[in-house]
């Protein structure tokens, strides 16, 4: 038995950085920010965390689904960006929400890891563990970015999304994933943990010599992104993919009733939607005011869609992300 959603929820920080302000950082403008990408502003935490984010984000998901904390019995965070490895922010959602039925853990396949977090819960519900899920894309990509750097600062931004998912005997789930780690220098962010072994008393000798070459560049901790890479590789794989898995169930494009595709650059929405034959009617897209938010554009865009009534109960939806890795997958539902 696979599983339904039965409430989402979202968060976005209240303070907007327009792409006017971004010039003070960058040598950029408006108006190449808005031809290039589609986005015209985006939100970004103050006072906000990537962790409590997610709690928001949560609380607004169990509200709409009208399930109470103790019924969750699976929490997943997908992130790339929290503010705490230890522990998962997936236990700290399950503290602050006192879930305390269920079992924690975070996710990270980057801008896809909110539909891997799906496709987990579903494979997990398909095998009998698993009955009521909560499952979180949230991001502080603020924090992670050069503001120095306007191949990425003008981008990525901060959010979380969350979906409640129930087993359901009618519910209705397929799904294509892929990864290609060959192509991982695209996109990259080293952690800094390296800069430790600075203070090990080590042997004199090779320990030396190979504890230093360990040591980072500062900007190597930063997002680094080879844009046009990762744009050839999105507008290739992900209609292909989307297109794999419609095969794969039986279904045409005007089976489909909503395709919610990451909003990382409205090009890449607009060439998917070229290439897997459908209307811009069914591709909504909120980059435009978030920016991309990673792990959590999907979940965003999902309850912006359900709470402005243009997902409706029965609708066939197709989710897909892709993003560092690199990763990519497409997942098939009937909301
Ligand atoms: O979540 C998934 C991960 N990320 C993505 O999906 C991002 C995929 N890539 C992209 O969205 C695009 O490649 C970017 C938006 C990052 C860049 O757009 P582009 O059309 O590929 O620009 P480009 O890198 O080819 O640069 C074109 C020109 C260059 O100038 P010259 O060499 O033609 O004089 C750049 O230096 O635009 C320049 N440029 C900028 N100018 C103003 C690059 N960034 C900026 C900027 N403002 N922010």
């Amino acid at each position: 038995m696979f599983g339904k959603i039965i409430g989402t929820g979202s968060y976005v920080p209240e303070r907007v950085v327009t792409n006017t302000c971004l010039e003070q950082y960058v040598d950029t403008n408006d108006e190449w920010i808005r031809e290039r990408t589609g986005i015209a502003r985006r939100h970004v935490m103050e006072q906000e965390t990537t962790k409590d984010m997610a709690v928001l984000a949560a609380k607004r998901a169990l509200e709409m689904a009208a399930v109470a904390p103790e019924e969750i019995d699976m929490i997943i965070v997908s992130t790339l960006s929290s503010d705490i490895a230890l522990p998962s922010t997936a236990c700290y959602v399950q503290d602050k929400l006192n879930a305390k039925n269920a079992v924690c853990f975070d996710l990270n396949a980057a801008c896809t890891g909110f539909i891997l977090a799906y496709n987990t819960v579903q494979t997990y519900m398909a095998a009998g563990f698993c009955k009521t899920a909560l499952i979180i894309g949230a991001e502080g990509l603020s924090k992670l970015v050069d503001w120095s750097d306007r191949g990425t600062c003008i981008l990525f931004a901060d959010g979380a999304g969350a979906a409640i998912v129930r087993a359901d005997e009618t519910a209705v789930f397929d799904t294509v994933m892929h990864a290609d780690g060959g192509q991982g220098d695209a996109l990259t962010m080293k952690t800094g943990f390296a800069e430790r072994v600075r203070g090990i008393d080590v042997e004199p000798g090779v320990e030396v010599l190979e504890a230093n070459q360990n040591i980072l560049n500062e900007k190597d901790t930063y997002i680094g992104m080879d844009g046009q890479a990762v744009f050839r590789f999105a507008v290739k794989q992900v209609p292909t993919c989307i297109l794999e898995l419609m095969e794969k169930c039986g279904i045409k494009e005007e089976d489909i009733d909503l395709f919610l595709l990451h909003q990382a650059n409205e090009r890449i929405v607009k060439s998917i939607v070229k290439r897997i034959k459908t209307s811009m009617d069914k591709v909504p897209m909120n980059l435009q005011e978030y920016g991309n938010t990673s792990s959590a554009s999907v979940p965003i865009l999902l309850d912006e869609m359900v709470r402005q009534e243009k997902l409706k109960k029965g609708d066939r939806v197709i989710m897909a992300g892709f993003g560092a890795g690199l990763t990519w997958c497409a997942s098939y539902l009937e909301f």
